[in-house]
């Protein structure tokens, strides 16, 4: 698959998760078959005034690409400016997000606010469109409630404007993270412009995938939530798109041995103090759904050091053997139950 210029390796997307998806994680996902990926969002004014935090969240590895990086803000001139500046990244596509919901990006009239505002969202795309020498991609939602669907106008907007490709996230502003999914608003995306549809929201398994390609027509689907302690869920769905094979997950120690891998990888990028504080969510999702999980997250929240990280996988995997001898298990199958974030 194509976006603009650039040759992707497959239509399986991470999606950009701020705080969550970082290098760390989006390597991992490379690796277990994600075939693009996008860095979490920057905010094009703190990145022109300076921002050194910014700057490090447009790093791209080596090992990620082809990868893109994502800009929100309100004003076309400064994401023009931070697109610019943004090309010394050597990103392979530049994102331009209008879906986030969080009220400290809405309340400025930036991320999901701009399907408020088409005019706006127009000009920002034009702007980003002429700056950037790489392939601009936008990604939205439905709309900013059901009474205010405009997915498809702004598909064309962005289609009209330059953009090598959507991003459509299947719900609401409104809904935040809740579902259900409407797929038919992005069939008709799908429908109205012809450069690629990327469909989003709620791809938690192979059959969810499955489900967004075969309701939408989307030319790719961008997973999210659905990775989070379940990197290999990329794998699976290749399997099975390509070869209707269904992987189970890895056994209980193979997963262990991965957690522990990206959250060493982590701690290599932002050393032991800062990266095990961000690791203990990510520790949190891959022990959801095992027996005694409840008292895991307790413990994944205390976690410090790599040391105490292989200490309590080992507890997990000695305590999952004793249970397969006869205890009852006090969660729900692994991801079943999992809690939207
Ligand atoms: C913790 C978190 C952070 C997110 N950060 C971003 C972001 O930086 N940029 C963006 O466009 N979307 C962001 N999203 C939205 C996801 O990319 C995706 O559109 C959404 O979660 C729906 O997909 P899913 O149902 O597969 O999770 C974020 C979502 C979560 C849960």
């Amino acid at each position: 698959m194509k976006i603009g210029s650039i040759e992707i390796k497959n239509n399986l997307i991470l999606g950009p998760m701020a705080g969550v998806a970082d290098m760390a994680f989006r390597e991992l996902c490379v690796k277990f078959g994600a075939g693009f990926t996008v860095g979490e969002m920057v905010s094009a004014k703190g990145f022109t005034m300076g921002d050194r935090k910014s700057a490090e969240l447009l790093r791209l590895s080596d090992k990620e690409r082809p990868a893109g990086i994502q800009l929100f803000g309100t004003d076309p001139q400064i994401m023009a400016d931070a697109a610019k500046r943004a090309m010394a990244f050597a990103p392979d596509a530049m994102d331009i997000n209008m879906g986030c919901p969080a009220p400290k990006v809405a309340n400025t009239g930036a991320g999901s606010a701009l399907m408020k505002n088409l005019p706006l969202a127009k000009e920002i795309v034009r702007a980003v469109v002429k700056a950037s020498e790489v392939p601009v991609t936008v990604k939205f939602r439905t709309g900013w409630d059901s009474e205010s669907i405009c997915a498809v106008e702004l598909a064309k907007i962005c289609e009209g404007e330059g953009a090598a490709a959507v991003t459509v996230h299947g719900r609401t502003r409104q809904q935040m993270y809740a579902f259900p999914i409407d797929f038919d608003t992005i069939a008709q995306v799908k429908q109205a412009v012809s450069i690629p549809v990327v469909g989003n929201g709620g791809i938690r398994d192979v059959q969810s995938a499955a489900t967004m390609f075969y309701q939408t027509g989307c030319d790719a689907i961008m997973v999210a939530q659905g990775a989070l302690g379940k990197p290999w869920l990329f794998q699976q769905i290749a399997a099975y798109l390509n070869h209707t094979i269904v992987l189970p997950d890895p056994p209980l120690e193979q997963q262990m041995l991965y957690m522990i891998r990206h959250i060493e990888r982590i701690v290599a990028y932002k050393g032991e103090k800062v990266g095990m504080r961000e690791a203990r969510k990510h520790a949190a999702w891959y022990l959801k759904g095992n027996r005694g999980a409840a008292a895991y997250r307790r413990k994944c929240g205390e976690l410090e050091n790599i040391e105490q990280l292989k200490q309590l996988a080992a507890e997990v995997i000695a305590s999952q053997h004793l249970g397969e001898k006869g205890e009852k298990p006090d969660d729900d199958e692994k991801g079943k139950n999992r809690k939207e974030v």
